[in-house]
């Protein structure tokens, strides 16, 4: 066997991995920036050692491994050690979780484009990718933010973004990680359903054919799309069947088969509901998908443990199974089992 093909297959092990059984994975990547924002919420103080006691709660939570099978990370938290001095990346992998890294470098405005994003990342990226393999990162994410409102997303938008994805997901895969491919349409808006499941089903259209362009093997990527739902400021709310069934025949329409899994990104849904979500589709199938169905949250598994924790250490032990309790949920949800009643059991 040549290297290429000895890293498709493992770049193919790595994403079936990820995705395997009834697991999902943890989103815990947020930027410095987003991180203080959600802890000057929470009054607390918004420093390096509260970043760090924070992600330290969360991957010493006792069982975490049962329900997540990769953690994503920030560059700062992959450099971090411990209060015991052994490195953060180093429990991960101790607990047998896979380590991943965000390596885009955030949305900024698109020029002459008013209200749309176009994210960046790509220059001297080959060489921070190699510095993650060292580091021991196994597979990479990276975000791009697609508004919808009144004339937008724009072709250019959704083009540039996915010339950007389809880049760093082959630059990924040329190092050996496996690309987490994030086309993130918000939440944020008065739009419908019916225009979130349009907007989205272009925008994962035009992804896939530059994903195709650029060669990137699907068998060794993973599509964190965003859930089809209604925008927060529209009248009518779908119901959880609505969203799970317009989510479901959007994806089977604009998914190769051939993509090693899909993982959903939460977007600023509750815990309970972002679960409510994925339990329904699992519930609803028409028949089997053609690539597993998992989740990839962030604030949907975190929210409810951080305003348990508040920065204080007495609060650990809580804020940890609020924590596992939520990846527990999700982990129903992957089963098609989870239920109201246990989304209120702890939290
Ligand atoms: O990029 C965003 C995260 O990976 C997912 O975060 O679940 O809070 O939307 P979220």
């Amino acid at each position: 066997m040549d290297k290429r093909q000895i890293n498709r297959q493992e770049l193919t092990n790595i994403a079936d991995t990820l995705v395997a059984g009834d697991k999902g994975l943890l989103a815990m990547d947020e930027s410095n920036a987003t991180c203080n924002k959600r802890f000057a919420v929470l009054n607390i103080p918004q420093t390096e050692v509260s970043r760090r006691d924070w992600r330290e709660l969360i991957i010493t939570t006792p069982n975490l491994c049962e329900c997540i099978s990769g953690t994503i990370l920030y560059d700062e938290t992959i450099r971090q050690k411990k209060r015991d001095g052994s490195f953060i990346i180093k429990t991960i992998m101790d607990a047998g979780m896979i380590p991943g890294i965000k390596v885009d470098t955030g949305a900024k405005a698109m020029a002459g484009f008013p209200g749309e994003k176009l994210t960046g990342g790509l220059d001297g990226l080959r060489e921070r990718l190699k510095e993650y393999v060292t580091m021991g990162a196994r597979f990479a994410k990276w975000r791009s933010v697609i508004a919808i409102g009144e004339g937008i997303p724009s072709r250019a938008c959704m083009e540039a973004n996915a010339h950007a994805l389809a880049c760093y997901a082959a630059l990924c895969q040329e190092a050996g990680l496996v690309p987490m491919v994030e086309p993130e349409l918000l939440m944020t808006g008065d739009h419908t359903l019916e225009k979130c499941y349009e907007r989205t089903e272009e925008v994962l259209r035009t992804v896939f054919n530059v994903l195709y362009l650029h060669r990137v093997m699907l068998e060794g990527m993973i599509l964190k799309p965003n859930m089809v739902i209604s925008g927060l400021g529209c009248s009518k709310q779908a119901t959880v069947e609505e969203v799970a069934d317009a989510t479901i025949k959007c994806l089977l329409q604009a998914v190769p088969a051939a993509v090693a899994g899909v993982a959903f990104l939460s977007g600023g849904q509750s815990g309970s509901l972002a679960s409510a979500h994925l339990n329904a589709m699992h519930v609803r199938r028409p028949s089997q998908f053609p690539w597993p169905l998992t989740f990839s949250f962030a604030r949907a598994i975190q929210q409810p443990a951080m305003e348990i924790w508040q920065g204080k250490d007495a609060n650990i032990t809580e804020a940890q199974q609020a924590l596992l309790h939520r990846a527990q949920c999700d982990r129903a949800a992957r089963r098609g089992e989870y239920s109201e009643v246990m989304g209120k059991a702890c939290v």
